[in-house]
């Protein structure tokens, strides 16, 4: 595995690179859910690239960028036995030099609810950014990315949709803790008692996903199932959210998939997670 730190040291490192290459972008701290992405790259592609940027415009004034877990020296080695051939670690002056000025904004409604809602829809726009010249750097055939973080797999797919990005974008499914919890980077926030509360938040969405699979057709219904059980957990929600899993558009009567999402503080640690229900009859 080569490290490279300037966009130009990617390209030449790609000149001769054997197609088709992938490129999994993170922002480091690496995880099994990570790892589930490099590994689908490989299995894919005959090159691998990984991107590690810790992207300074996605987080907002009191979020945790300060704090943001950094390790470049494990992360390296993780990427490097999960067979990554080209590790793409740029310094934030790399992707953001003075008199930096184009933003990619996503407008029609994708930004703003849910995550939208609650960190701003900037937050999107910084990622939609960053995504951009990540493929433009890499010109991957395809790109990898977690159902984790849902409402951004959207987000990215539309970019690249509106702006004819020549990339594949592809939607691996959710890595979990044996309990249910959605790897996160941020889980290293939770104490141990935290740790096991984090656990209702999965265990919210199954018990919605299990009253809508056995025929409810009111979402407020299955809301409150999923409620009720962050309250077990001593959970206050940011949001619990029954939404169209393209749009993002509110849904209220259950007679087609839906996409149940959750935020929710734990401890210092910002959590979200989701899972698409299938209405039974
Ligand atoms: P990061 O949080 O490091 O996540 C990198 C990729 O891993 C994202 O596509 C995310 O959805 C995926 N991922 C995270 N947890 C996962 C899990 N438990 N199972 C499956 N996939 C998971 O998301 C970002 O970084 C950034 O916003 C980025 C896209 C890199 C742009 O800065």
């Amino acid at each position: 595995m080569k490290t490279v730190r300037t966009i130009a040291e990617v390209r030449e490192a790609l000149r001769d690179a054997p197609a088709p290459v992938g490129l999994v972008p993170t922002m480091g701290a690496l995880h099994d859910g990570h790892i589930a992405l490099l590994q689908r790259a490989r299995e894919d592609c005959a090159t691998v690239v990984m991107s590690l940027f810790v992207n300074p415009t996605q987080f907002s004034a009191g979020e945790d960028l300060a704090v943001y877990p950094r390790d470049e020296e494990r992360d390296g080695e993780l990427a490097r036995r999960a067979g990554v051939d080209l590790l793409f670690a740029p310094t934030v002056a790399e992707m953001y030099p003075d008199a930096f000025a184009t933003t990619v904004v996503v407008a029609g409604g994708l930004c703003e609810p849910l995550e939208g809602a609650s960190r701003g829809p900037q937050h999107f726009h910084g990622v939609a950014t960053v995504v951009t010249k990540l493929l433009n750097i890499v010109a991957p055939q395809t790109a990898y990315f977690g159902q984790k973080d849902a409402q951004q797999a959207l987000v990215i797919r539309r970019v690249v949709r509106d702006l004819d990005i020549p990339t594949t974008i592809e939607v691996c499914p959710t890595v979990r803790e044996y309990d249910g919890l959605a790897r996160s980077s941020r889980n290293a926030y939770l104490n141990e008692a935290e740790r096991r509360r984090a656990a209702g938040i999965s265990q919210a969405l199954r018990n919605a996903a299990a009253v809508i699979a056995a025929g409810e057709r009111d979402s407020e219904v299955a809301v409150r199932a999923a409620r009720t059980e962050l309250e077990r957990h001593e959970i206050v929600p940011e949001y619990v959210a029954l939404v169209d899993p393209e749009t993002l558009v509110p849904v209220e009567h259950l007679d087609a998939p839906v996409l149940i999402a959750v935020a929710a503080h734990v401890g210092r640690a910002r959590l979200i997670d989701n899972l698409i229900a299938t209405p039974g009859r």
